[in-house]
């Protein structure tokens, strides 16, 4: 059995961000510290912040929010910005944002004078429970997801839940897609939990043990095989279909959020995980039940099989034309690294989106 640590170093759980954020910023004996928000997080997040009474004299930068905008220019806005008011190598950066924004500034930061400090203080589900932790970073280029990057852990990773009260309905569902993701590959009893909180109420303070144990489980597997060259292919699962789900509807310009392409990708490869590892039928129908109940209808159809197998197939872990899938044994027990061929995978799908 692998033990989980209690602290997490590096993330940590907020109650006083102010505090805490004036704690963590001093540890770094930075020389300048700097802001990074988009459009939105300084909307509905600043405000919680006292970065004037606090932070006099920091530097704020406001990006233009949206994934289309984790890109070269706003990346160079970045390090234009840094160069303007003299950042250097003891400065730091502290990314106050959802996933796009701690990506972007996190490789911003990593990349400047050969890398200064930053922390990231996520205010999206998502980022919390995983863009945030891990240490990946990285912009979108030339059309591909994350194509430039780099992996290095933040300083520290604050995560205060009261900044999840402005985000709306469909960007929390995403992040929740993320935790239902640790509780399937890692720990039966969150997926009980997780299926049991009412996504109406949005009760933060019953969500919070739940964030923290999702973190828990991306962590634990991060620190196994933080190159991915293995384990860390765990937080894969729903993702080979979620990355094709995601290329079609960029090439149909229609947006699709990652949380609920996951969501779908879990219904196909646990139907996978029953034929190839013996997942129990009871459990995938589980799986789709849930999925169905939160994300609604697959909004996919048979006639599109062939273009989605197309993306799957360029995915950088295939070997010899067969795809690459993390499948569950059981919930709660992953298996990494299931070559399969594609007229099972086309099989799986005409299955689940007859009509
Ligand atoms: N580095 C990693 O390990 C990792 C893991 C998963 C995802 N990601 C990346 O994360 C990104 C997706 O993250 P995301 O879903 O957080 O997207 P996002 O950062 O685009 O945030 C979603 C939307 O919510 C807004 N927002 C953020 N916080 C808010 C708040 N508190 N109140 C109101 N609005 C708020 C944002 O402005 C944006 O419009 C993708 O680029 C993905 O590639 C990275
Ligand atoms: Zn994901």
């Amino acid at each position: 059995m692998k033990q989980f640590p209690d602290n997490i170093m590096g993330v940590r759980l907020s109650s006083n961000i102010n505090s805490d954020l004036l704690d963590a910023i001093s540890v770094t004996k930075a020389d300048k510290v700097f802001f990074l928000f988009d459009e939105n997080t300084f909307q509905y997040c600043q405000p919680l912040l006292n970065i004037r009474s606090e932070f006099p004299d920091s530097f704020s930068l406001i990006l233009k929010s949206g994934e289309e905008n984790k890109n070269l220019d706003q990346l160079r806005r970045v390090w234009d910005y840094f160069e303007e008011k003299g950042a250097g190598r003891n400065s730091l950066l502290v990314n106050v944002g959802g996933g796009m924004l701690t990506d972007l500034g996190g490789f911003a930061a990593c990349t400047f004078k050969r890398g200064m400090s930053f922390i990231n203080v996520p205010t999206t589900l998502l980022a919390m429970v995983d863009a945030s932790v891990g240490g990946k970073t990285g912009i979108n280029y030339g059309g591909l997801k994350n194509e430039i990057g780099i992996i290095r852990q933040a300083n520290d990773v604050l995560i205060y839940v009261p900044f999840l009260e402005s985000l709306d309905q469909d960007n929390f569902n995403s992040g929740f897609a993320e935790m239902l993701k640790a509780g399937l590959i890692h720990d039966a009893d969150l997926w009980t939990r997780l299926i049991e909180y009412d996504l109406d109420i949005r009760d933060i303070s019953l969500l919070l043990p739940l964030i923290w144990r999702s973190v828990q489980i991306k962590h634990v597997i991060v620190a196994i095989d933080p190159e991915e060259k293995a384990d860390r292919r765990a937080l894969n699962f729903g993702h080979t279909f979620a990355h094709a789900f995601e290329s079609l509807s960029l090439k149909l310009h229609e947006h699709l959020h990652h949380g609920y392409a996951v969501a779908y990708g879990m219904v196909f490869e646990s139907a996978l995980s029953v034929i190839r590892l013996g997942l129990s039928p009871e459990e995938s129908d589980q799986i789709k039940e849930v999925v169905g109940s939160i994300y609604g209808t697959i909004p996919f159809a048979g006639n599109e099989i062939e273009q989605l197998i197309n993306f799957m197939r360029s995915d950088k872990k295939n070997d010899n034309n067969r795809i690459n899938i993390t499948m569950l044994e059981r919930i709660g027990k992953y298996k990494v690294n299931n070559y399969v061929e594609e007229n099972m995978i086309k099989k799986v799908m005409e299955e689940i989106l007859k009509p």
